[in-house]
C-alpha cells in the first residue's frame, strides 16, 4: 500500500503539486489565483452554459415508498439549484420499474409520480433563478437506470438480483443471481422509453441513461456467457443498449440523451486480512477451486474497458470508443464519465481516505485514484472528440478540486474558442516517461498511460460528494475561490455508509441537518 499525505493538508497548490511530482501521480492543477476558464460558456445540446461546472448524480434514497421525491428529496434538489453549477448532469439515479430500484426509497420515474417529480425539478430551477437572476442557462437531466445485480426494491436487506448473465466472481461476492429472460429485457426497455417521457414532462432538459458501476445495462456490456440476442459478440452485448435509445429516441424524439459510462472497468476488489483492499482474481489464484489467471486471459470475465489481460491498470478503450461511436448515432452528445464501481472498486470510483462501512482500505493513494479519472477521461475525450465529457472523482482533492477543474478543462474552453492558450497556465505534475511505462503494472499499482500534456481531459468538472456537503463550492470557486473550509468534504463516507443502514443519504458530520434528522436515525 502507498504512504500518503491527505489533500487538504497541504499549505499551498504549489505544495501539493511537489508532492504529486514526487509520487509520480499526474493531476494538472491550475495556479490557485487561475478562475478562467471554468467560467467560460460551454454549448450542450444547442444551449449556451454560462460556465463548466456540473454536479454529478448523487442518489439520496430518500423518496417515499411510491418512489416520489420527498421534501428531503426537494431539499437536495434545491441546494443542487443553487449550487452555481449550469450543469445538473443526472440529478439522480432514477429506477425505471419497481423491480430495477436500488433500495425501497429509491426515486421511480413513473406516471404515478409525475406531479411530485414536476414539482421537484420546478422548485430546483426556482432556486437557480433567485440565486442567479436566471434559470436559462442551466440544463438538468434525469439519469435512468435499472439496477440489476444491485437491486433491493422491496427491502435494504433483500437483495433481488435480476443480472444479464452470470459472472463467476461477482456471483460468488454478491450471492447467485436471476438472470433476466429475453422477454424480460423487453418490457425493462419499454419502461425506459415511459420513464423519458415521464422526465420530459416533469421538466428535465435531457435523461442519462446510465451505463456504470455494474448496473444493468452495465451489466450486459461483458455478457459474454448469455446465450441469444443480448449476449456474445459486441453486436449482441450493445443490442440492450442501442434497443433502449431508439426506444427513448422514438418516445421522445426532442429530448437530448446523454450517457454516464464507467470508461472503464476493473476486477472486483475485496476487503484482504490486513483490511486492505485487493483484487479477488489475485487472491484467488493459488487456492483450489478459485479462479486462475488464465481465466481473465481468455476473456470470461474481462470488464468492460479493461485490459486485454485483466490485470494491468492501463485500460484498453477499444470497446467503450466503439460504443459510443453507436451512441452517436442516437444523439449522445454528452458522455459523464466514470471508472470502476461503489460496489466492488470503491477505491477507484468514489477516490476517499476513510473506507466505506462495506469497503477496505485504498490499496494506493487516493489520489493516484483521481488521477486515473483524469486520464481516462482524457484518453475518452482523444478518441470521441465530438463528446463533450464531464470529469468526476475531484472530490478528494478537496481545497484543490477547483485547481484540477480548472486544468482538466482549460484546452476543451481554448478549444471551443473562449480562452486563449496562452491564458491558461497549467502545469503537470506527472512524470510522463514512468507514466508510458511499457511494463504493465498490477492491478495494485495502478499507473494509467496519460494521453499528450496538452490535450483536454473533459468539458464539464463534475462534482459528487462535495455536492452534499458544500453545493455552493462551485458558485464560490467562481467567485473566486474563497471556501468555507469547514464545509468541504473529507471523504468520510457517512453518505455512503447510512443508504448502507437503511438510512436515508446525506453529508451527516457536515450539514447540520442530518444530525438531527430523526428520519435519518430510524
Ligand atoms: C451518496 C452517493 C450517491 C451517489 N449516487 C449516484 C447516482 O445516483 N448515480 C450515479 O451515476 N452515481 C452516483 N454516485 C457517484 C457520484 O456521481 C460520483 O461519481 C462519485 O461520488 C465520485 O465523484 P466525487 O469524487 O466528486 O464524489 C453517488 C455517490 C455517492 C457518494
Ligand atoms: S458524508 Fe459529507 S464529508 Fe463525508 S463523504 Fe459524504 S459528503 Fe463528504
Amino acid at each position: 500500500m502507498d504512504t500518503y499525505k491527505k489533500a487538504g493538508t497541504f499549505r499551498s497548490v504549489a505544495e501539493l503539486r511537489e508532492y504529486l511530482a514526487a509520487n509520480n501521480i499526474d493531476i494538472p492543477l491550475a495556479e490557485e489565483a487561475e478562475h478562467s476558464a471554468m467560467a467560460r460558456p460551454a454549448e450542450l445540446f444547442g444551449r449556451s452554459l454560462q460556465n463548466r461546472w456540473a454536479l454529478l448524480p448523487m442518489e439520496g434514497w430518500d423518496c417515499t415508498a411510491g418512489g416520489a421525491p420527498s421534501d428531503l428529496t426537494v431539499r437536495r434538489w434545491t441546494h443542487f439549484g443553487e449550487s452555481g453549477a449550469a450543469l445538473i448532469c443526472g440529478t439522480e439515479a432514477g429506477a425505471v420499474m419497481h423491480a430495477g430500484r436500488s433500495n425501497p426509497r429509491q426515486l421511480l420515474v413513473t406516471r404515478e409520480n409525475l406531479p411530485e417529480l414536476k414539482a421537484a425539478v420546478a422548485a430546483m430551477r426556482k432556486a437557480h433563478s433567485e440565486r442567479f437572476g436566471t434559470a436559462g442557462d442551466f440544463l438538468v437531466g434525469l439519469q435512468l437506470t435499472h439496477s440489476g445485480r444491485f437491486a433491493h426494491p422491496n427491502r435494504d436487506d433483500r437483495l433481488e438480483s435480476a443480472v444479464a448473465w452470470t459472472n463467476p466472481l461477482l456471483d460468488r461476492k454478491f450471492g447467485a443471481p436471476r438472470v433476466v429472460t429475453d422477454s424480460e429485457v423487453c418490457d425493462i426497455i419499454r419502461a425506459y422509453g415511459e420513464a423519458a417521457r415521464v422526465a420530459r414532462e416533469a421538466g428535465f432538459d435531457f435523461v442519462d441513461l446510465k451505463h456504470a458501476h455494474g448496473y444493468l445495462a452495465h451489466d450486459f456490456l461483458t455478457a459474454y456467457e448469455r446465450p441469444g440476442p443480448y449476449g456474445g459478440p459486441f453486436e449482441n452485448r450493445t443490442r440492450f443498449s442501442r434497443e433502449m435509445a431508439s426506444t427513448v429516441k422514438e418516445a421522445c424524439p426532442d429530448l437530448p440523451i446523454a450517457m454516464r459510462l464507467s470508461i472503464f472497468d476493473i476486477l472486483p476488489f475485496e476487503k484482504g486480512s490486513d483490511g486492505i483492499g485487493r483484487p479477488m482474481a489475485i487472491q484467488d489464484e493459488n487456492q483450489s477451486g478459485g479462479f486462475q489467471i488464465s481465466d481473465f486471459r481468455f476473456q470470461k470475465v474481462r470488464p468492460f474497458g479493461a485490459a486485454e489481460d485483466c490485470l494491468s491498470m492501463d485500460p484498453d478503450l477499444e470497446e467503450p470508443v466503439a460504443f459510443l461511436e453507436m451512441m452517436r448515432e442516437y444523439g449522445v452528445e454528452l458522455v459523464c464519465g466514470t471508472i470502476g464501481s461503489p460496489y466492488y472498486s470503491v477505491h477507484i470510483q468514489r477516490p476517499a481516505y476513510y473506507p466505506v462501512c462495506d469497503g477496505y482500505l485504498p490499496p494506493q493513494d487516493p489520489l493516484r485514484s483521481v488521477a486515473m479519472h483524469i486520464a481516462a477521461a482524457r484518453r475518452l475525450k482523444e478518441r470521441c472528440p465530438w463528446a463533450k465529457i464531464v470529469l468526476s472523482g475531484l472530490t478528494c482533492l478537496q481545497e484543490d478540486a477547483g485547481c484540477a477543474a480548472e486544468a482538466a478543462v482549460a484546452q476543451a474552453a481554448a478549444a471551443a474558442g473562449a480562452v486563449k492558450n496562452e491564458e491558461l497556465r497549467v502545469k503537470s505534475s506527472g512524470n510522463d516517461e514512468l507514466l508510458h511505462s511499457s511494463t504493465p503494472p498490477l492491478l495494485t499499482d495502478s499507473v494509467m498511460r496519460p494521453g499528450p500534456a496538452k490535450s483536454a481531459a473533459a468539458d464539464f468538472a463534475g462534482l459528487g460528494r462535495m455536492a452534499l456537503s458544500y453545493p455552493e463550492y462551485c458558485a464560490d470557486h467562481l467567485a473566486g475561490g474563497k471556501f468555507d473550509r469547514r464545509r468541504i468534504c473529507r471523504t468520510f463516507g457517512e453518505c455512503t455508509n447510512a443508504p448502507r443502514h437503511g438510512r436515508v443519504s446525506g453529508c451527516y458530520p457536515l450539514d447540520f441537518f442530518y444530525k438531527t434528522l430523526e428520519k435519518g436515525r430510524n
